[in-house]
């Protein structure tokens, strides 16, 4: 069963949506040699409290932390520790809170300083993957058709999709339908319609493995110790085309960054 979000819905949701990549773009600009994944953590927990807002993933099914910090070739759900970022290091920031009763979730990764090419070319590759799987969320149109997009995008540039984890649909609740996985043929299932909101979450990868459980129960990481990329956006699907709620967070970062 999917949600469809009415007219307020969705406001209240971009709102939430837009106070969330606010965060995350802070919380970003905080990544730099010698800053540990707990103080992120606690930076993020505390913007969004400050804004009357509760982390939506700390509780959730157990999980410890506000934020996920997944660093290398760890691909998602990384715990916060006493570890410290080091130049060179990639970090995946996934976030989500709880407002007035709607979810939003997003993610990023960026590098610690100067990274290496190829490190720079996987960001690139999973930004557009992103970027092409939000173009595919139009009425009429089917949730494949943004798995598909997803997975061509990344393989067609050298890079394999993570299999073992979706995006998904949000509202209510943190996860709602439909599954988004990152692979998939396009023009079959569930057809998009007005009012859906999804998050699509490329997870891409140097790999072909399957994913590795670490011993925590939560962090996925590469098998052969690959490179791994996330960014997670919003987009609601809207009779004149897909509305990114979450507004562009890799953007917005670099903007700030400067
Ligand atoms: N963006 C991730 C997801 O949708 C974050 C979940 S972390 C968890 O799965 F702790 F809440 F599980
Ligand atoms: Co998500």
């Amino acid at each position: 069963m999917i949600a469809l979000k009415t007219e307020a819905e969705v406001e209240v949701t971009a709102r939430n949506a837009q106070l969330l990549a606010q965060i995350l773009v802070e919380v970003a600009l905080e990544v730099r040699p010698g800053v540990t994944t707990e103080e992120l953590d606690r930076s993020a927990e505390t913007r969004i409290r400050s804004a009357g807002a509760r982390p939506a993933f700390k509780g959730y099914r157990g999980y410890p932390a506000t934020l996920c910090v997944s660093v290398n070739e760890e691909i998602v759900h990384g715990i916060p520790s006493e570890r410290r970022l080091r130049e060179g290091d990639i970090v995946s920031l996934d976030l989500g809170l709880e407002r007035d009763g709607y979810y939003a979730d997003a993610a990023l990764t960026v590098g610690v300083g100067r990274i290496t090419p190829e490190a720079e070319r996987l960001l690139e590759v999973t930004r557009g993957a992103l970027r092409n799987a939000i173009k595919a969320a139009r009425v009429g149109g089917y949730v494949s058709d943004l798995s598909h997009a997803i997975g061509r995008y990344a393989t067609e540039h050298g890079f394999y999709v993570v299999r073992e984890f979706v995006g998904h649909g949000i509202g209510r609740e943190l996860h709602e339908d439909p599954q988004i996985p990152n692979f998939g043929e396009p023009g079959h299932g569930t057809v998009l319609r007005e009012g859906m909101i999804l998050c699509p979450e490329p997870m891409v990868k140097g790999d072909d493995l399957p994913v590795r459980m670490e011993g925590d129960g939560w962090t996925a990481v590469t098998a052969s110790g690959a490179l791994a990329a996330h960014y997670e956006e919003m987009v609601v699907v809207t009779a004149s085309g897909p509305h990114v709620l979450t507004g562009g967070i890799w953007e917005a970062f670099c903007r700030r960054r400067t």
